[in-house]
Parts: C-alpha cells; structure tokens; sequence
C-alpha cells in the first residue's frame, strides 16, 4: 500500500499563494486578467489564487494530455477540452498545479501564442526543474515551491485520479 508523507501543510500552500496572489496584484493593477486553470490538477489552487486577486478577474479551464517519450524530442499535446473564451487581446495567465518534464507546457503555450493573447503567463505551485527535458522551453513567470523529483499528491495532484482533495500537499510513498 502506497502512504502520503507530508511535505508542505495547507497553511504553507496558502501563504505561498497569497505571496504569488501578491505579486500578481502588483503586475496586473489597474487590468483586466483572464485566468485559466488547467484540468484536474491546477483548480484547487486556481480558486484559492484567484480569492486573492484584486484587479478585474475572468476564469477559464483547459484539460490537456501530453503523449511524448523521453527518446523523441518533439513531445506533442492535445486539448482535450479547449476554453469557451476568445484570448486575442486579452492579458493570459495560465494555472498548473506542476510542471515536471515541461513538454505539456511547452507545446500548449505554442498553441495558445497563436490565438495572439495580449499577453501570456505561467503561473505554477510546482516545479521540478530537474525532471526537465532538453526540449522543453518554459520557464514560470510565477511559482510556489521548487521541488527535487518526489511524486506529490494533494491540493489538486493525484495518483490515478486519487489523492487530489488532499488539503496540503505530501510524498507519495510505496512500501
Ligand atoms: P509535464 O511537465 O509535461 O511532464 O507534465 C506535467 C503534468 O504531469 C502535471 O500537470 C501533472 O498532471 C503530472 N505530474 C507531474 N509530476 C507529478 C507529481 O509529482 N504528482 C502528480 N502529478 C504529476
Ligand atoms: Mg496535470
């Protein structure tokens, strides 16, 4: 059986987003942003960024799936479910619960540059930047915590679909 080690408390996770909440506030004053939560595993912390933003906020999700194996360099996704709202124009900032590998990222950023938004953002809780690909081109322009390579659960991160209402984040552990 597989056991959850905490890593971050909830009280943890949501004084890291009010500090990205914050910084967001400050780069945003005065616009208009469209947030959009990427599927399943970006909304809890989705709701709980977008509670704390203080300029004019629209919400959106996507649900993405990326097929790609460390041996091919081109990784490739697909939308599985796009957004309804039109982003030409409009100030973007997407929500990811982590980036890992970074090749969902990367190949849906290429995607969403071509719908000509205003301008786009990354905003991720998590990152394992030594879990990177060579070809992966993402860097976040907001993060939470930079983590080595733990599988992690909770706060919208699963195992096989379990786990994501976890309210703090932990080490998926298998004894
Ligand atoms: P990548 O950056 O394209 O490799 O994919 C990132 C996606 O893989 C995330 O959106 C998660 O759904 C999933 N993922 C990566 N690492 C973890 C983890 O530690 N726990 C749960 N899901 C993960
Ligand atoms: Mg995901």
């Amino acid at each position: 059986m597989e056991k959850v080690r905490e890593l971050f408390s909830g009280t943890q996770v949501e004084e890291k987003i009010q500090e990205i909440a914050d910084m967001i506030n400050k780069d945003y004053e005065g616009r208009e942003v469209l947030v959009v939560g990427i599927l399943r595993g970006g909304v809890y912390f989705m709701t709980e960024l977008t509670k704390r933003l203080t300029m004019t906020v629209m919400i959106d999700f996507l649900a993405a799936s990326s097929y790609g194996n460390a041996t091919i360099s081109s990784g490739n996704v697909n939308i599985t479910k796009d957004m309804d709202t039109d982003i030409e124009g409009k100030d973007v900032i997407i929500v990811e619960d982590i980036i890992d590998t970074g090749r969902t990222l990367t190949h849906l950023f290429e995607l969403l540059k071509k719908r000509n938004p205003a301008s786009l953002k990354l905003c991720t809780l998590l990152d394992k930047p030594d879990r990177r690909v060579p070809e992966a081109n993402v860097s976040p322009d907001y993060e939470g915590f930079v983590i080595p390579d733990y599988f992690v659960v909770g706060y919208g991160l699963d195992f096989a679909q379990r786990y994501r209402n976890l309210p703090y984040i932990g080490i998926l552990e298998f004894e």
